[in-house]
């Protein structure tokens, strides 16, 4: 039935995961979510963590000052965890507002992560505070340890690190970022999703762990998680298409400079900033589900959050769209944005 709708008007959606990054690259990629989103959860992970609050209340102003205000777009921060976080600093931050979340990266687990948590005992009181606070917790879930292969990084994260913890502290709500298996969504579905949501990004929703290989090495499509296989990802689909409410969207859109990407130690992460929706969009129209496609996009996001849904509505309309090339960043600097080039089913109106 779906592929006769030829327009679809939602309520204005939100981006529970966004690397903004600074400076010249904040400055040429905001644009990119502040068309198609109202708010963003903004990941702290910059080459100087956001620690505390008056590092967070400056980025904020430099986000702010980098948007042309042609869109109304609100950045939403998050407080980096460290082994020296302090309960007092992110309890006030919350109560302030200067924080809606704090984000877990355990040690060496992705970028910018040499100061993320080795040791999840060290932070019991700040997790004691944060759940009596109702300050939600943000996890990066994946063990990194070098008997640990990388495809079982996210299991054995949920097995040893995060089952323990909500034994712990069972009204601490937490957030499992971008999953990226069929394990993942089991677990979390069984939840409560007051307590414990997941946000899943497009890319993982779109490829498996053989599309990083087809003619040859893809670094652009290199992230972490990394992509998993096809079975992972359609477990992915279905759980989104049955519209089940604790799962919603964060694109995880993490640009880096090309010739970051291609490297000896390439990069890890996807800009997917400039087709994220689009991709949704199609991922859903595919699943036959865009009945669900506003409560993933719209709802269930802010409902985890409590915060109010949004007003305004956006229009998407069935007109092929072709993902733009690259990014200029500089005269020498580009970014290479997921599908690039390629063309989409779905434009915004
Ligand atoms: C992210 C980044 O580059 O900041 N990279 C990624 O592959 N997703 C960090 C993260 O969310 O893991
Ligand atoms: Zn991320």
């Amino acid at each position: 039935m779906s592929k006769f709708i030829k327009k679809i008007t939602i309520i204005k959606p939100d981006d529970w995961h966004v690397h903004l990054r600074d400076e010249k690259i904040l400055k040429k990629v905001i644009h990119y979510t502040g068309k198609f989103y109202q708010r963003a959860l903004i990941m702290p992970n910059l080459d100087n963590p956001i620690t505390n609050c008056l590092k967070s209340i400056h980025y904020k102003k430099r986000i702010l000052n980098s948007m042309k205000l042609k869109y109304k777009f609100q950045p939403l921060m998050t407080c980096y965890l460290t082994r020296f976080t302090k309960s007092k600093e992110l309890r006030n931050g919350f109560l302030k507002k200067i924080f809606i979340a704090a984000k877990l990266y355990p040690n060496d687990s992705t970028t910018n992560s040499r100061t993320g948590i080795k040791n999840i005992n060290c932070i019991t009181s700040v997790l004691e505070c944060m759940e009596k606070i109702g300050m939600p917790l943000l996890v990066h879930g994946e063990e990194i340890n070098k008997n640990i292969d990388i495809y079982d990084r996210e299991l054995k994260f949920i097995e040893n690190t995060l089952e323990p913890l909500r034994k712990k502290f069972p009204k601490l709500k937490i957030v499992l970022e971008h999953i990226t298996t069929k394990d993942s969504v089991e677990y979390v579905k069984k939840s409560n999703p007051k307590y414990l949501s997941a946000t899943i990004t497009p890319h993982h929703l779109m490829l498996d762990r053989n599309d990083m290989f087809i003619g040859g090495i893809q670094p652009h499509l290199y992230c972490l998680p990394i992509l998993k296989k096809n079975t992972d990802k359609e477990a992915l689909r279905e759980v989104i298409a049955r519209g089940d409410k604790h799962f919603f969207l964060g694109s995880d859109t993490a640009p880096h400079l090309c010739k970051n990407k291609i490297n000896f130690f390439g990069s890890a992460g996807i800009f997917n900033a400039p087709c994220s929706l689009l991709c949704y969009m199609h991922v859903f129209e595919e699943m036959n589900a865009l009945k669900y496609f506003q409560s993933f996009c719209s709802e269930n996001g802010p409902k985890f959050y409590n915060l109010p849904i949004n007003k305004e509505t956006i229009t998407l309309i069935k007109k092929p769209c072709t993902i733009i090339k690259k990014v200029n960043i500089d005269k020498k600097n580009i970014i290479i944005p997921f599908l690039s080039g390629q063309n989409l089913n779905w434009s915004l109106e």
